[in-house]
């Protein structure tokens, strides 16, 4: 059995295999099921026990050397398969991912670049907001139910000492809607204004696939002498057949918002059924879009504006919304879980 090893180990030693195949040879001569290794194992069960003692150590390092040389050849065939498909140039190339924008940020721009198109200007504010600029400045009376019908989250003000004071509790919030930066902006200006403000909001609202704590909106405001509800409408009207399609129905409802006299929400003809009715539009053939009016006297009273002299309008939108009547997306926690499946179906553009 000795003299049969070593024999071998000397053919091992020699072998230097060119092909695949020659390698598969090998393998299944010394390693395969009813290979030399095999046999050899056999055969050893017969040995006498002094024997094994010696014949054992050496057949198990003749075996190691058989699966070692198998194992360094498998190696470079492999390798050098891959390396011979790099260097054929006539092969098609690999292609790699790149990053596309999400559909919030395609929708936003689409938004922006329709309002730009009539001469309105970016501006931005704070998500941190103060009670006035959220809430007070805007004709929310302080105690007033108005204030819930946007459910809040709260931000400790920073002090030395731990606790807020009654007074400071309450007087910071994240910005519940983008109508603050209507405020800041007319604050920091003279008239005339024509801003378009997008931006997250934040309301404290349990997650579901409807409602989200927190989304986005864009603002909409126009202040000169003037103004009219007609430009309002005309505005709006320009908008929706801009980025929904020529034909796109629209109609105002009478609504309530307390920095808006009178208010509006305005719909849309259902993008998706066209006016049929479908789930999207629970069957009424309209969906909300948006909420606008005239700006209250009392607002631009706030921001030092002469309500006298100038008038204008505003309104806000959910850029979510938009999108979903755009997409068809019917889960809106889709746009904050960052799953690549569903972010990968809106690379329309390169960046
Ligand atoms: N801020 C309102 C909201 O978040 C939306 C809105 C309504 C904004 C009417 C406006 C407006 O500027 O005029 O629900």
């Amino acid at each position: 059995m000795q003299s049969k090893i070593s024999q071998y180990t000397t053919e091992i030693n020699a072998f230097e295999p060119k092909t695949a195949e020659e390698l598969e040879t090998f393998r299944i001569k010394f390693l395969g099921t009813k290979g030399i290794i095999k046999d050899l194992f056999d055969e050893f069960k017969a040995v006498s026990p002094e024997e094994k003692r010696v014949l054992g150590k050496v057949l198990n390092q003749f075996k190691q050397l058989a699966e070692a040389k198998f194992n360094d050849h498998k190696d470079n065939f492999t390798t050098g398969d891959a390396q011979s498909k790099k260097e054929d140039l006539t092969l098609p190339g690999e292609g790699f991912e790149i990053g596309g924008r999400h559909p919030l940020n395609l929708v936003r721009k689409e938004i922006v670049e329709i309002f730009k198109r009539l001469g309105f200007v970016l501006a931005e504010g704070p998500e941190i907001e103060d009670d006035w600029h959220n809430f007070s400045a805007l004709n929310f009376p302080e105690e007033h139910p108005a204030r819930d019908m946007q459910d809040t989250f709260f931000v400790q003000k920073p002090t030395n000492n731990s606790e807020n004071t009654a007074e400071e509790k309450g007087a910071y919030a994240l910005r519940t809607h983008t109508s603050s930066v209507q405020v800041r902006l007319m604050e920091a200006g003279k008239p005339p204004f024509r801003a378009l403000m997008p931006g997250r909001v934040y309301r404290n609202e349990a997650i579901s696939a409807r409602a989200h704590c927190f989304f986005h909106q864009v603002e909409g405001l126009y202040v000169d002498e003037n103004v009219s509800f007609a430009d309002l409408k005309q505005t709006l009207y320009y908008f929706v057949q801009e980025l929904y399609g020529e034909g796109t129905k629209v109609r105002f409802r009478p609504s309530y918002f307390p920095f808006t006299e009178p208010s509006a929400e305005m719909d849309i003809s259902c993008t998706i059924c066209k006016g049929a009715g479908c789930q999207m539009c629970k069957q009424s053939g309209w969906v909300e879009i948006l909420g606008c009016g005239m700006i209250d006297p009392n607002v631009l009273d706030n921001v030092n504006i002469d309500s006298k002299k100038y008038t204008g309008f505003a309104f806000g939108m959910g850029i979510e919304r938009i999108t979903n009547l755009k997409y068809q997306i019917k889960d809106l926690r889709l746009f904050s879980e960052n799953d690549v499946r569903f972010l990968k179906q809106f690379q329309t553009e390169v960046i």
